[in-house]
């Protein structure tokens, strides 16, 4: 198969691409290596498919670059790319995601539409969508509720995804990630910086007193269940939960990092952060039923792996760019 993904140089895109090109698929990677976070982080994602003789990329704005001629020959989409973080989508910025969250997947659902190939076209949403849920686990019947700006994005980026489903027969599905971590994660994100920090020496800064809790889902089965939906007849529009299955708090996970690291956290209870729910968890019984889709890492294997590789392990260090 050949496949299109959007955000190849984001955590998921370049683990999904990597999959992809390693399972036999071609694979045109998309990325415009935007500055939200540290673009080296990006170029070293992009090292785990760069080289691959099935891999090209593309280093372009999905908002402007041409995808109909792009789209003529795929079979699958994975639209990963994005404006993601949670807590920093209040304020001006805001029209940085609404840009990059719902004009440009208006912008690829249209381009679609002239493709004469495509059998599947996935959708990264989010655990965002739904807020502070009043029903544990949550499953895609639980009307949304967005508690951020960024949730609010990622909704409206769904439903245009499960329209364009509905209403032309485009083959999409929506995938609601829970949190996703493991090695390569961005640097904004929890656990990225506390394996950095704890590392280090550095302290730990826990937004609120970090009892809030987080169904954490490990990237090799984040990486899968992309796998599973794009092999799999489904109803045009379909939505479903991709969730590890476990419900722990930040303070939990702390727990487990200082274990797996032999050090103890020197952490530092901040402010709670706008936007930030109380708790996540997804009911992925959707998922297992239709693809038979289950999450095999433990959170403990997950964040040993991790803590490995922000220790550096997984990197050669003589590899820092991408382009020679
Ligand atoms: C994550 C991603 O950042 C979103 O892009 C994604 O859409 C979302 O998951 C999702 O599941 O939908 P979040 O759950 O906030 O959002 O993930 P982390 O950044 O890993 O944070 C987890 C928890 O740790 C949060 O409660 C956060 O407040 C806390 N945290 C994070 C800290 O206490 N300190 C930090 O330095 C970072």
């Amino acid at each position: 198969m050949k496949a299109l993904v959007t955000g190849a140089a984001g955590f998921v895109g370049s683990h999904l691409s990597r999959r992809l090109v390693n399972d036999g698929h071609e694979v045109v990677g998309i990325d415009s290596i935007s500055d939200y976070y540290d673009t080296q982080h990006k170029v070293r994602n992009l090292q785990r498919v760069i080289d691959h003789e099935r891999f090209t990329f593309i280093e372009e704005d999905l908002g402007s670059l041409p995808l109909i001629p792009l789209l003529e020959d795929v079979d699958w989409v994975f639209h990963q790319a994005g404006q993601p973080g949670v807590r920093n989508s209040w304020g001006e910025d805001f029209g940085n995601y609404i840009q990059a969250n719902i004009q440009v997947t208006q912008r690829l659902l249209e381009a679609a539409r002239h493709s004469p190939t495509i059998s599947r076209m996935v959708y990264a949403s989010s655990s965002s969508v739904y807020g502070d849920a009043e029903v544990h686990p949550t499953d895609e019947a639980v009307l949304p509720r967005p508690r951020s700006p960024y949730g609010v994005t990622k909704l409206a980026a769904e439903h245009l995804w499960s329209l364009y489903g509905t209403q032309f027969n485009l083959p999409t599905v929506s995938l609601r990630y829970f949190t996703v971590y493991g090695p390569g994660q961005r640097p904004d994100m929890a656990f990225t910086r506390f394996s950095r920090a704890i590392l280090s020496g550095q302290p730990i800064h826990v937004y609120g007193d970090g009892t809030q809790v987080r169904d954490f889902t490990y990237i090799d089965d984040v990486v899968e269940a992309n796998i599973l939906v794009a092999e799999q007849g489904l109803e045009p529009g379909i939505v479903m939960n991709v969730a590890g299955g476990g419900f722990t708090s930040v303070n939990e996970t702390l727990q487990l990092l200082s274990e797996a690291a032999g050090r103890e956290p020197h952490i530092i209870y901040a402010e709670k952060v706008a936007g930030d729910v109380k708790r996540t968890g997804g009911d992925g019984s959707l998922l297992r039923k239709i693809t038979g889709w289950v999450p095999k890492t433990s959170l403990q294997e997950g964040l040993e792996a991790q803590l490995r590789w922000a220790a550096g392990e997984e990197l050669a260090p003589d590899k820092t760019r991408f382009a020679s």
